[in-house]
């Protein structure tokens, strides 16, 4: 369901639209994280520390860039962007704890356990679990209830065991057993492609899309969450600490199987081109709408941090 050309917004760099959504993120953070005066204190402080003032933002972005494909309001759209950046803070700071990946650095700063403590760090990846379903709950994000539930299972769906957290028990494993490139793609798939997939879904859902006529989105989403996690994995590999704002060759010195250490940095650095390319050809029914869809792809693998 292409929109009409003629109501399509004036384009908008990649630029500026990394640059507006992430004030729009960092304010509504602000707004939604307001430090108590009581012993929370130490809680909110920590999800402020990981979840203002750094990041990409790019799952937020893809929420709002297909929402724009359908008109939709861009407050409410922003409400569903930062619901899924809650989850996807809170996986970074889990990710980032001894236990898992053992980092002390996220977004040039110190992890939260780091910075705090790890009690609090595990504390404020709950609480921004929590807030990401209480958003999507609430009636300012959408008047129709039905429209509210799909964005919560989905969501759900998406972060669960058959999604984010499934792939993150895949990764831990895939520390110690060898994998092949099938079972690394499904691991990639579900621990990134799963939150990347939701934000195109969410663009569907919000703009009443019916879910037969989601198919180009979700290719689109497939085939960037891939390129994305190869791009992650290269930056890993060869990428500077200065840009990523994370220690690089972890993956390598945990014995990690990804996408680089099966194919080689090249072969990896073709194949998420060559995703990116394919994900935009997904778009082919849209007009200068999908622009913004366009350049983050493109984004997705060309990127330095
Ligand atoms: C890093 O995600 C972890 C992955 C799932 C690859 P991002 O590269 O989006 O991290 P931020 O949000 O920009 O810090
Ligand atoms: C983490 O993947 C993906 C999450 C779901 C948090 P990585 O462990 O590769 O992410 P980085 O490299 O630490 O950002
Ligand atoms: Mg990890
Ligand atoms: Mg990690
Ligand atoms: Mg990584």
């Amino acid at each position: 369901m292409a929109a009409d050309p003629s109501l399509a917004a004036a384009p908008v760099s990649l630029e500026s639209a990394l640059v507006r959504i992430g004030e729009d993120i960092d304010r509504l953070f602000g707004l939604a994280l307001s430090i108590p005066a009581d012993p929370r204190a130490r809680l909110f402080e920590a999800m402020r520390h990981a979840a203002i003032g750094g990041g990409k933002r790019l799952r937020p972005l893809l929420v709002t860039a297909a929402c724009g494909l359908f008109h939709v309001d861009r407050a409410r759209a922003l409400r569903v962007g930062l619901a899924v950046e809650c989850i996807h803070v809170y996986s970074l700071i889990h990710d980032d704890l001894p236990c898992m990946d053992d980092d002390d650095l996220r977004r040039g700063k110190p992890t939260v356990h780091k910075a705090f403590d790890e009690a609090t760090a595990v504390l404020a990846g709950d609480s921004l679990h929590a807030l990401a379903f209480e958003l999507l709950a609430d009636e300012a994000t959408h008047e129709d209830p039905f429209v509210r539930v799909e964005l919560v299972t989905e969501l759900g769906r998406a972060s669960g065991p058959a999604g984010m957290a499934g792939g993150q028990m895949m990764d831990l494993v895939a520390e110690r057993t060898m994998l092949d490139l099938g079972a690394v793609t499904r691991l990639q798939q579900l621990k990134t492609g799963a939150l990347i997939g939701f934000c195109l879904e969410a663009g569907g859902i919000m703009g009443r899309v019916p879910a037969e006529g989601r198919g180009p989105l979700r290719g689109y989403a497939r085939d960037v969450g891939l390129a994305f996690q190869i791009a992650d994995d290269l930056l890993d590999a060869e990428g500077e600490e200065a840009k990523t704002g994370k220690r690089v060759g972890k993956d390598g010195a945990r014995g990690k199987e990804t996408f680089v250490s099966l194919l080689g940095a090249e072969r990896a650095r073709r194949q998420a081109k060559l995703l990116a390319d394919q994900a935009v050809q997904y778009l082919g029914s849209y007009g200068p709408e999908a622009d913004l869809l366009r350049a983050i792809a493109r984004f997705a693998v060309e990127r330095d941090h």
